[in-house]
């Protein structure tokens, strides 16, 4: 099959579309694909995931407005089918991969599940289809790594007889579809016909720019545009760190920096979470990290700490309370990474409960969108020393500070989201700590270390 064939094929909705991992990423596109016209089948190594999405439920965890319709819908019609034989591919003109590409201790990209992917999928792969990986991967995998595995195991020519791309995701939890159907993407092709081809393709989903060019250049800017976010985040992170070394209030300084012309400043806050900005600065400084990347790492190293920051913040207010951290109850809102979300995936709040508890503290979470922790405010409050604002969730803009003083055994908080009205929760007889303007409170720089 030539790519113009193809072509033909996509325009017609003839093609038969192929995609490997239906997790976060995989499954909206298969069901994208399937919704716009495409027999789609859906590989997954999972036996209950493909058992799930085959009864019509989604497996994903966390509300994903308009997808559960969607997939009913592909399942009614029968557009869409889930399997773990990934030899019902042979068939497929259009092979999408979206498996794991996590990093480990060591920050170090593992890329086992994508080359397993690709050889498995590679032993029954049609001549002159079209592979494209969707998992984030470091600069420059495509070309030296899957490239030529793929040949290899098909003994077929790139650009001829076997066609290649990286077309990365940028979805977010939470709003899969809506961000799929909306967001712009770069389509890399190892051709430009190829990189053509990929753009009539999401054509078929997506409403907003595509734009073609080769898949190094793809990878980059996927993993470019994360780091970019993480490095903005740690400035603000080191920016609060700053204000609070010199009594400064970081949320004020912040607001009023805004006011100079092209500067935009981030929320400061208690570290950052969530599947995608705390890996993909490392994917992206993976091939040149030893050489040349520093200032990325740097961002990294910031924003790990920020957990552990908010343990010394809320180490600090006890201790202004004559209370010993070892012998407190603190009451943790928020387990989420994400504000008016369910998802704890890599969330702050799990370093900051592990690090509590190994000091000796008793943590009791609250999260009214994680079902395993939605007890209530109140019940969380109980006879606890400290209350740490974890997750800038609506929920705790509104909280009544009077009635919680009734309940707390002592009276400090510590708001790490800046979503506290201060004066409220002072005048209710609360010590006040806010990340990023403690010291501002007469905590002084000198006592920082004390425990
Ligand atoms: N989750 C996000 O928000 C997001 C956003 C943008 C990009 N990405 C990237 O997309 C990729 C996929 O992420 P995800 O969150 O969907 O991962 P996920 O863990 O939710 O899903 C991956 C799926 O692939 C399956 N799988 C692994 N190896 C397989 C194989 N050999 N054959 C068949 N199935 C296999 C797994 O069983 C799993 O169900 C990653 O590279 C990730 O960095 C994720």
């Amino acid at each position: 099959m030539t790519l113009v064939e193809l072509r033909r094929k996509i325009d017609t909705r003839e093609a038969i579309v192929g995609v490997i991992g239906l997790g976060y990423v995989g499954l909206p596109v298969s069901c994208a694909f399937a919704e716009s016209g495409f027999s789609t089948i859906g590989v997954d190594l999972k036996a209950a995931r493909v058992a799930a999405i085959n009864d019509g439920v989604s497996p994903l965890e966390g509300d994903e407005p308009g997808l559960p319709a969607v997939l009913a819908e592909v399942r009614r019609t029968q557009r869409f089918r889930a399997t773990t034989d990934v030899n019902e591919l042979a068939d497929a003109d259009v092979v999408v991969i979206a498996v794991e590409t996590p990093i480990d201790a060591d920050h170090r990209p593992r890329l086992e599940a994508l080359v397993a992917a690709c050889s498995s999928v590679a032993t029954t792969l049609k001549r002159g289809a079209l592979v494209i990986i969707e998992s984030t991967v470091p600069p420059g995998t495509t070309d030296s790594l899957i490239a030529p595995l793929l040949e290899r195991a098909t003994g077929r020519r790139l650009s001829e007889d076997l066609h290649l791309g990286h077309c990365p995701e940028r979805v977010m939890p939470g709003k899969l579809l809506a961000n799929l159907r909306g967001m712009s993407r770069v389509c890399g092709g190892a051709s430009r016909e190829t990189a053509e081809t990929i753009v009539a393709l999401y054509r078929t989903i997506v409403n907003a720019d595509l734009d073609a060019t080769d898949c190094l250049t793809a990878e980059l800017v996927k993993t470019a545009e994360n780091a970019y976010r993480d490095v903005n985040i740690a400035f603000a992170n080191e920016l609060a760190l700053i204000c609070e070394a010199v009594g400064g209030n970081v949320w004020q300084v912040r607001e009023l920096v805004n006011k100079s012309p092209g500067r935009h400043v981030l929320l400061p806050g208690a570290g950052v979470g969530g599947h995608c900005i705390p890996k993909d600065p490392w994917l992206l400084i993976a091939n040149a990290r030893d050489s040349v990347a520093r200032l990325i790492v740097a961002a990294r190293q910031v924003n790990d700490s920020m957990p552990v920051h908010v343990v010394d913040l809320v180490c600090r207010i006890l201790e202004g309370a004559d209370r010993r951290i070892g012998e407190s109850r603190i009451a943790l809102l928020g387990y989420s990474y994400l504000e008016n979300s369910g998802l704890p995936l890599n969330s702050p709040s799990i370093i900051v409960a592990e690090r509590l508890r190994e000091l000796g503290a008793h943590v009791v979470i609250q999260d009214p969108h994680v079902p395993e922790h939605a007890r209530s405010v109140q019940d969380a409050a109980q006879g606890v020393d400290c209350v740490v604002l974890m997750v800038a969730h609506a929920q705790y803009r509104e909280l009544d500070w009077v009635t919680l003083r009734g309940l707390v055994r002592t009276a400090t908080m510590v708001d790490a989201r800046n979503i506290v009205d201060e004066a409220a929760a002072s005048a209710a007889g609360f010590t006040y700590g806010g990340l990023g303007k403690m010291a501002s409170r007469g905590l002084t720089p000198a006592a920082l270390h004390r425990r």
